[in-house]
């Protein structure tokens, strides 16, 4: 996810300052680095560096910026690091062409070595410099004019896109594609807009049009243009007037940036899906032949080690512990050349895990890690590292990055049970298949049960306590969700395996306690029914997350949640913990607290 804005004006004028307040608006979407293209004098002028906005603003001179038409970007790192060399906008050979990108292009790498190949230069590691060489080739090597070349460039770019163009070629105007990436267009009476998103430009005009996929866009200080450019047919859009307000339109509408990051899985999951990551091998196979293996993490990002932990021992044949950072000084005895550590970490900034991979580095140990942000502390210090690409979190309760951190377990996983031969070759592929679905089906989940989880928070939201029971892998969903209520909803909520329910914690069960069970169609299902037997004969409420259409267990509940048929056991925690997300957020709100922003707690905890 990365933040882009245009502006095309009548007057010029110090159009810089314009486009970092723009940007601005647009940071929660990146802020690795920021960089501007303006035309001015005929010239194509970048400025750009890494850091925030705030941060860039105050070593580069915004006010110099001057024109009618510039371009600007704020980076949310996925190819190559944050670095000023990596920073939007990038430029062909001559640097008349200029590009900002966000999204993916997923053939990038074979369309790089064609440019190789014609003699090209490239200045950044990211995926989105192919894009002006691209056009370059095809004005100058083809001769096609540069609306054309741009046309004929996004025909062969595979993957996620929305892109802005300027050109001292066509100095009066900004062009722009897009396919599956956000991009709107906001119209004023002497400058036009183009962005991913509305408030960018919100305090200027409320008058928008939302492009579609595979549209282009001529926009100029006149007006706007639209034509598909697959069938190059025009396409006419009338504008719309939005009546958000700019906070929430920054939130896209949702009242809280949880629930924005909660609906947004189907499309983090699905870039994780999408995005083949070199050294996802390399980690397979060091874990493989690993002798010791620890996980490592804080919190939520613990629970995903504990799928982790339970994959390495099921594919790898292997045992392998999950370690929580702060207490990793308990095994820190064991640690030598010959241990894997694999810390996971939204943030990649969390001090417990960075202190005790520290700690095991010195002693000789390989870090192989899992973190969203790149560039982070964990990053730098990591041999190798998988991506989450769930893009910006901003609430503080972990959502999609759970659900990245779990699919990238699953990621390792099935790796590991090809090289083991655990799996053989066509049940590796039926898996592949079923692990391409996750996105889908977590997107029909949340539809399923959002209403249900706003309706049931009305009855969590009145009480003081509850337990969350799970067996198997879905412990972790029950732990996760435990987590989650206790964070933004201040219910207190203990997570157990649902067999050691019975060995004390029951004690505190009396009538109508919120029990919630994590009931999958798996080799867990009929165990849980005793367990939730035991719990309703002492006056417990179930909660129960089942399978559409389980009424063995259904007839057991007070209320129930619905995972959609169709979906794999084997990847059951991904769709099983969303109810839980939506069931917490709501009770939160139910209570006047605010999700985003719990007390006593902080994003990123980079204290010990
Ligand atoms: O950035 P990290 O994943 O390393 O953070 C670890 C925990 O601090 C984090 O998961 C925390 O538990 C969240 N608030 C959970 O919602």
């Amino acid at each position: 996810m990365c933040g882009i804005v245009g502006i095309v004006q009548k007057q010029e004028t110090k159009i810089g300052k314009a486009i970092i307040e723009a940007l601005t608006k647009l940071e929660y979407r990146g802020y690795d680095s920021v960089g501007i293209a303006s035309i001015y004098d005929n010239k194509v002028i970048i400025t750009k560096d890494q850091g925030k906005i705030s941060e860039v603003s105050e070593r580069i001179d915004v006010n110099s910026i001057k024109g009618k038409i510039a371009i600007g970007h704020t980076r949310w790192a996925t190819h190559g690091p944050p670095s000023k060399e990596n920073a939007h906008p990038h430029v062909d050979c001559s640097g008349d062409i200029s590009v900002i990108h966000n999204g993916i292009i997923e053939n990038f790498q074979r369309l790089k070595e064609e440019l190789l190949e014609q003699g090209h230069v490239f200045q950044s590691e990211t995926d989105t410099e192919i894009i002006p060489h691209m056009i370059e080739q095809q004005v100058k090597k083809e001769g096609l004019a540069l609306k054309e070349a741009i046309i004929q460039v996004v025909k062969r770019l595979e993957g996620t896109f929305a892109i802005c163009v300027v050109s001292n070629l066509n100095p009066d105007r900004i062009y722009c594609a897009k396919r599956d990436s956000p991009l709107v267009i906001g119209i004023n009476t002497d400058r036009m807009f183009c962005a991913s998103d509305i408030p960018a430009f919100l305090n200027k005009t409320r008058k928008v049009v939302l492009l579609h996929d595979d549209e282009f866009v001529t926009l100029t200080s006149e007006g706007y243009d639209i034509i598909n450019f697959n069938t190059l047919e025009k396409v006419i859009r009338k504008p719309h007037i939005v009546s958000w307000k700019p906070e929430m339109a920054q939130k896209a509408g949702f009242p809280h940036f949880m629930l924005k990051e909660i609906h947004e899985q189907p499309h983090s999951l699905a870039d994780y899906v999408r995005i083949k990551q070199p050294s996802l091998t390399r980690i397979a196979e060091k874990i493989y032949n690993a002798e010791k293996i620890f996980l490592l993490a804080a919190g939520t990002a613990h629970y995903s080690t504990l799928t982790g932990e339970h994959l390495i021992r099921r594919f790898a044949k292997k045992s392998s512990s999950s370690i929580i950072a702060s207490e990793f000084e308990s095994v820190n005895s064991l640690i030598d050349e010959d241990t894997i550590i694999l810390p996971v970490s939204q943030s990649g900034e969390t001090m417990d895990t960075i202190m005790a991979i520290k700690s095991a580095k010195e002693q000789g140990a390989s870090i192989l890690s899992a973190v969203n942000v790149i560039g982070s502390t964990i990053t730098r210090h990591s041999d190798e590292v998988l991506y989450l690409y769930a893009g910006p979190e901003i609430g503080v309760a972990a959502t999609k990055t759970y659900t990245a951190q779990t699919i990238a377990m699953w990621d390792i996983g099935l790796e590991l049970g090809k090289l083991s031969g655990e799996i053989n070759n066509s049940e590796y592929s039926e898996a592949r298949k079923l692990y391409q679905q996750i996105p889908n089906i977590v997107k029909q989940t949340i539809v399923r049960n959002e209403a249900r989880a706003n309706h049931v928070a009305s009855w969590f939201a009145k009480k003081n306590s509850s337990f969350y029971l799970g067996r198997g892998l879905n412990l972790q969903t029950a732990n996760e969700g435990a987590l989650k209520m206790k964070e933004i909803a201040y219910i207190h909520s203990e997570s157990y395996p649902a067999g050691e329910s019975k060995h004390g914690p029951i004690a505190l069960v009396e009538e109508d306690y919120p029990v919630v069970f994590i009931t999958p169609q798996d080799y867990t299902h009929n165990r849980i029914i005793g367990n939730i037997m035991e719990m309703k004969a002492r006056g417990a409420a179930a909660t129960v997350v089942i399978e559409e259409g389980d009424r063995e267990i259904e007839e057991l509940s007070k209320w129930k949640f619905e995972i959609p048929q169709g979906y794999s056991e084997m990847f059951s925690t991904i769709p099983y913990v969303i109810p839980l997300q939506l069931l917490a957020y709501y009770t939160a709100v139910r209570r006047n607290l605010s999700p985003d922003m719990p007390r006593n707690l902080s994003k990123s905890v980079t204290v010990l």
